[in-house]
């Protein structure tokens, strides 16, 4: 195989930070924020946003890094938008005034948000929180955010304009031939969606409850499906919520993992590691993956994975 599998590891110190990747981003509670795009373009506004591996894969995975009280501001998207919580406690609200509900999610948490909504999410520990995103699709559209956050990024001279673009007014003209984004109107915020507390609790899986599920035989080796059917192994794993974002998401945990026979798939498929070094073996090759990294398979390519240290394990896979 000729194919280099470095060049579809994203090893997490090698991962290159947006610090304003946002119109919100110079707002307290906001400022103190990296953004990774780590597979796909992503949503980033900042134009200079750097991307690991850019290749179309169906579905775009970003990081977030922030200090305790940071985070980002309302918006909502017109994809699927799924958190995988690394590090740190995270406050998720949501609503046109972040009123409408909030839930607490620690590391190993997941939560998966609806399209067409308003959310945000601060980090709420006491240290730098980290989790990762996975949203739906090659393209993901653009963000749309609540009046609110656009008129107080305004007052800190950070403006979109009607193509997107983000401006830093304190270092850049609006150029004469563009203009300021319009905010969304009242009828306009009406279209979206408002949900309860107990509507979001579906979408959310925490790790305390996934460690008491028995999935296969082996009590040393466990199977999750996050999100669509996870079939691995010989195993049909059923999912936990009932999203259908473009893009299947489950998990492999335990003590001694392993997947001995070679599988091949004609789909993009990630291997995000939470806990645990993992050995990847892709054709005639391998890889290594520890905490915070992440691997693409090149499709069309027979793979099968191995958990190397003793401890536990923890790995997402995410399948196009
Ligand atoms: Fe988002």
């Amino acid at each position: 195989m000729s194919i280099d599998l470095n060049t579809r590891l994203a090893k997490f110190e090698d991962l290159v930070a947006s610090k304003v990747p946002f119109v919100e981003g110079k707002l307290e509670g906001h400022r103190d924020r990296l953004n990774y795009s780590v597979i796909g373009p992503g949503v980033s506004e900042d134009a200079k946003q750097n991307v690991k591996i850019a290749e179309a894969h169906g579905f775009n995975i970003g990081g977030v890094n922030a200090a305790p009280m940071n985070g980002s501001g309302l918006h909502s998207h017109t994809t699927a938008e799924v958190f995988l919580v690394y590090q740190g406690c995270w406050r998720f609200y949501w609503g046109v005034d972040g009123q409408d509900g909030e839930v607490f999610l620690n590391r190993g948490d997941v939560a998966s948000f609806p399209t067409n909504m308003f959310r945000g999410f601060q980090n709420v520990g006491t240290d730098r929180g980290l989790l990762f995103v996975v949203l739906g699709e090659n393209d993901p559209g653009v963000i749309t955010w609540t009046p609110k956050t656009l008129s107080a990024a305004k007052d800190t001279g950070m403006v979109l304009l009607d193509d997107n673009t983000l401006v830093d007014t304190d270092l850049k003209k609006i150029p004469e031939d563009k203009k300021i984004l319009d905010p969304l109107n009242e009828n306009e915020i009406k279209t979206f969606d408002s949900y309860s507390v107990e509507d979001i609790e579906k979408c959310v899986v925490r790790f305390e409850d996934i460690r008491k599920m028995k999935t296969t035989d082996n009590a040393n080796e466990n199977y999750i499906a996050y999100i669509e059917q996870l079939k691995l192994n010989g195993h049909s794993i059923e999912p936990l919520i009932s999203h259908h974002p473009g893009f299947n998401l489950g998990a492999v945990h335990g003590n001694d993992v392993r997947v001995k026979e070679f599988y091949t798939s004609n789909k993009h498929e990630v291997f995000m590691s939470l806990d645990g070094q993992w050995k990847i073996y892709c054709e005639d090759q391998e890889i290594v993956i520890g905490p915070k990294d992440i691997f693409s398979a090149p499709v069309n390519t027979k793979r099968r994975f191995e958990k190397i240290n003793s401890e536990f394990g923890f790995m997402y896979l995410v399948r196009e």
